[in-house]
């Protein structure tokens, strides 16, 4: 392996990390955050989402957050998109890239979007097509790809059929999550197996969350295994407010010295990075006090 092979790090932090907080957060910190986070030299970050402010209210400000960002030169901004309405806004923002995001769990699929996993591909297969039409990639997040609150362990083969489904109806990367953080290093070797049948490993990007401290030794197997692009927040913020006991994602700081312990490069300051989590845990602090 060369010293300079890459590890690209998603920093999701501004979305995954922040829309479970109760309190709201304001607009210009969410935007000081993201600025932080291109500072710290991420290539990709998931700025927000465009979903129903009833269901996430945190992100409400979606629009007013993509508009007051300062765009840092190949930094690719993204935002989760859950509807056709969602896709109309994201593109008035001028987002870089559009997620949308399906579940190999039904149980998950009907609490996080009020959908079944059919009815959910029928809402977004639209939203890919136009954003694809646009120019845009197309991030297909598969949720619960190892286990889900409600009906616990999910078979690699039911991931399979809903990232081929996605794959089919033209998403660019596919995002493999471990939503609620239950996974064990085989898990992933077991679920990098099956999902290898249909897309390459070294283009499938692992989103993982961290609650019974295994995400690291899970991101260590992936990258063993090939896997050469992760999600993860700054801080370790986060968790997805419709799947009980999620809590935050692998701290992106955590990735990094991982990666660079590895002999990866991924040109990104973790010094900085550990200032913005820092940073937006003071004003999660600040708003939970006021
Ligand atoms: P619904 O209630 O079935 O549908 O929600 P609806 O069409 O009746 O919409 C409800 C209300 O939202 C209506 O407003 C709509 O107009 C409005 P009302 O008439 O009640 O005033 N609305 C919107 N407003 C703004 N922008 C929109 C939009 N769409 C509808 N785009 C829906 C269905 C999909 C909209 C809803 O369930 C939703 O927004 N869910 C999002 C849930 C979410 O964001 N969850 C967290 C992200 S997923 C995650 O964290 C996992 C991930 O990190 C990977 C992993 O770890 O697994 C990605
Ligand atoms: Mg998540």
């Amino acid at each position: 392996m060369s010293s300079t092979e890459r590890v690209r790090v998603c920093e999701v932090a501004p979305r995954d990390g922040l829309q479970i907080e109760r309190n709201f957060i304001a607009t210009e910190d969410k935007i000081k955050f993201v600025n932080a986070l291109t500072a710290a030299g991420f290539l990709e970050i998931e700025v927000t989402s465009f979903v129903s402010p009833r269901w996430v209210p945190q992100l409400a400000d979606a629009k007013e957050v993509y508009s007051g960002i300062a765009r840092g030169k190949g930094v690719v901004y993204s935002a989760l998109v859950a509807n056709e309405r969602g896709l109309t806004a994201a593109l008035e923002c001028k987002v870089d890239k559009v997620a949308v995001f399906l579940s190999a769990s039904e149980s998950f699929s009907k609490r996080n979007i009020n959908a079944t996993i059919a009815e959910s591909l029928v809402r977004v297969e639209p939203v890919i097509k136009q954003a694809r039409a646009a120019g845009l990639p197309v991030r297909g997040y598969v949720s619960c790809s190892v286990r889900c609150p409600y009906e616990g362990a999910i078979e690699p083969s039911r991931v399979v059929r809903v990232a081929a489904e996605l794959l089919e109806l033209g998403v660019t990367d596919l995002d493999l999550a471990d939503t609620i953080g239950a996974a064990v290093p085989k898990d992933i070797e077991m679920l990098l197996a099956a999902t290898s049948s249909i897309v390459a490993v070294v283009d499938t990007t692992l989103h993982l969350h961290d609650t019974k401290g295994q995400a690291l030794a899970c991101a260590r197997m992936a990258l063993r295994l090939g896997v050469r692009r992760f999600d993860a927040a700054a801080g370790g913020l986060g968790g997805c407010p419709y799947a009980e006991g999620a809590p935050g994602n692998l701290a992106s700081e955590s990735l990094l010295q991982l990666a660079e312990d590895e002999g990866f490069a991924s040109g990104v300051d973790r010094s900085k990075v550990i200032e913005a989590g820092a940073a937006m845990r003071r004003c999660i602090a600040a708003r939970s006090s006021a």
